[in-house]
């Protein structure tokens, strides 16, 4: 599920070739103008989109993506840049068959604008984390950490891009594991 440019969802698709354990059969986004659902057309994955602003309440709206992943008889299910919180009993339902990646080296700066976090809080290493999801937002259990270095110029921006690599590289490294039911931790480092 995305709900942005879907680069983490295409470095996924990209990943899934003829001998990996898992098949992509669903792109789900919540914007409707998410830039990622045309990548994943361009991949030959089918695409849904579920627009929260269609929904009264966030129960309703989870409904609705349960529904498109019953109808695809999803098993395992990737949130890539998907920018909704999900409530305990959509979380409770996927627990341990759902993963989400974060821009940081959780449990260090869960929630939003974590780059611009982190430089400010003097950080010298930063990095991207694979996760399962559960209730808590951001505190799953740990899959994959990838770290890369603050150099001392570093705005929000470049060191997101410096991170947004290494999340391409982490992500898929972790799915191929967790679809093979292997959850040993793995770390990668950018230097
Ligand atoms: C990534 O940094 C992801 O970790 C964060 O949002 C960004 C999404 O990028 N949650 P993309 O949509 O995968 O390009």
């Amino acid at each position: 599920m995305i709900s942005g440019g879907g680069s983490n969802m295409v470095s996924l698709l990209n990943s899934m070739g003829p001998s990996h354990p898992a098949q992509a059969v669903l792109v789900i986004a919540n914007e409707p103008n998410a830039g990622g659902l045309a990548k994943a057309i361009n991949l030959g994955v089918d695409t849904a989109v579920v627009d929260h602003r269609a929904f009264a309440s966030r129960p309703e709206f989870e409904a609705a993506l349960q529904a498109r992943l019953d109808d695809a008889n999803v098993d395992l299910l990737c949130l890539a840049g998907f920018m909704r919180i999900l409530t305990a009993g959509f979380t409770k339902t996927w627990e341990g068959r759902c993963l989400n990646i974060h821009p940081s080296l959780l449990p260090k700066f869960k929630g939003l604008n974590t780059h611009q976090r982190a430089i400010q809080a003097g950080e010298t290493r930063h990095g991207c984390t694979v996760h399962e999801v559960t209730a808590d937002l951001d505190d799953g259990p740990i899959l994959g950490q990838a770290e890369v270095p603050i150099l001392p110029d570093d705005t929000p921006d470049v060191l997101a891009n410096r991170v947004l690599k290494m999340e391409h590289k982490l992500y898929p490294r972790v799915l191929d594991r967790f679809a093979r039911e292997d959850r040993t931790l793995i770390a990668l480092n950018m230097d």
